[in-house]
């Protein structure tokens, strides 16, 4: 018996440099999900100019960032992997949805009032908007999940709030998304700051290692890593916050447990356990990069999976908003 696979929604912005804890997580995710799920996913371009952009960086960016989540092992004949504003279903629905969405929930989103405090001299209607945008994104899809950080969950409680409020008013229309929260990979400390999220706007520019990261840049960022002076590689959280980070870093990109790395490092010091987590980074990192490199010499291919995933997105997405367009009454010709 064909079994029916859920149906898994996610995006991400091409606005950010992605760090390796990005990869551990975000990417890695994507290509753990598609296997087990039906899943769309999208490069959000239309979310990213609710801040102002520079348009030929935004371009590349989407380039970039398509090439590189192909080169980690997104496979686009797997998955449905396009581009948000290729798709006009979008930007349609997000309309309709508005007039079902009350300013005041907009105005009290955390996110929209911190980016508010962030970019105070360019609040504008898309920044309100935007939980709206991402509702449209979600619900066109009929998605079953959605998994989501801490940071947007709010989002996906008021993407679930505006379906069930129009499939009270009309008739069951959307599916209402549930979370899912996602087993992620460990999560990766700043090499400077261990306790802090390695993020792509750390102070220290040598706390985060990119994906863009070359491997002399990556070796000497490890070598430079914040340890502690007790000598002892051992994984303790608390304690040693700095070498347990670099274990977790080094079993992620090893692929050996961290029990296993504790054991192999036996009597050794931290430097060996530096160099090793470095090497092991940068052992993953350079064959990707060199993968993205080739991708994104390729226009023809790269315009190919951007054409075909928005082929594929909008054939569902347009069912759902043809349904929508009829419960609230426009007239078809
Ligand atoms: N706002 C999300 C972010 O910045 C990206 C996004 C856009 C998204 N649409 C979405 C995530 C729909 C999940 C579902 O991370």
């Amino acid at each position: 018996m064909e079994e029916t696979r859920k149906v898994l929604y996610s995006a991400v912005q091409p606005t950010n440099s992605l760090t390796i804890g990005n990869y551990i997580g975000a990417i890695g995710n994507w290509v753990r999900q598609q296997t087990k799920y039906d899943c769309f996913y999208a490069i959000a371009d239309m979310h990213a100019i609710t801040v102002r952009q520079t348009p030929a960086e935004l371009r590349q960016k989407t380039r970039e960032l398509l090439a590189l989540y192909i080169a980690c092992g997104v496979d686009p004949e797997a998955c449905v992997l396009y581009l948000q504003s290729s798709v006009p279903a979008h930007a349609e629905l997000a309309w309709v949805l508005n007039t079902f969405t009350y300013v005041g929930e907009m105005e009290r989103m955390t996110q929209f009032k911190d980016k508010s405090q962030r970019h105070a001299e360019n609040i504008n209607m898309g920044l309100l908007d935007y939980p709206v945008l991402m509702a449209a994104d979600i619900l066109l899809y009929q998605a079953d999940v959605v998994p989501v950080g801490a940071d947007q969950k709010q989002h996906l409680e008021i993407t679930r709030d505006i379906a069930e409020r129009f499939n009270n008013i009309y008739s069951p229309t959307f599916k209402v998304p549930e979370p899912l929260f996602t087993e992620v990979g460990a999560k990766i400390y700043d090499l400077q700051d261990p306790a802090k999220k390695m993020s792509k706007s750390a102070e220290n520019p040598n706390g985060s290692v990119f994906m863009t990261d070359d491997g002399d840049a990556v070796m000497k960022k490890f070598k430079r890593a914040v340890t502690d002076s007790d000598g002892e590689v051992r994984y303790d959280e608390e304690k040693k916050p700095g070498v347990s980070n670099l274990l977790t870093i080094y079993s992620a990109f090893s692929g050996v447990t961290v029990d296993e790395a504790v054991k192999s490092f036996e009597g050794r010091g931290y430097a060996d356990l530096k160099e090793a987590t470095g090497e092991a980074v940068r052992e993953k990192l350079v064959p990707i990069q060199e993968e993205q490199r080739r991708l994104l010499a390729d226009k023809g291919y790269l315009d190919g999976v951007f054409r075909n995933g928005a082929e594929r997105a909008a054939r569902t997405a347009n069912k759902t908003l043809e349904k929508v367009y009829r419960k609230v009454g426009f007239y078809k010709v």
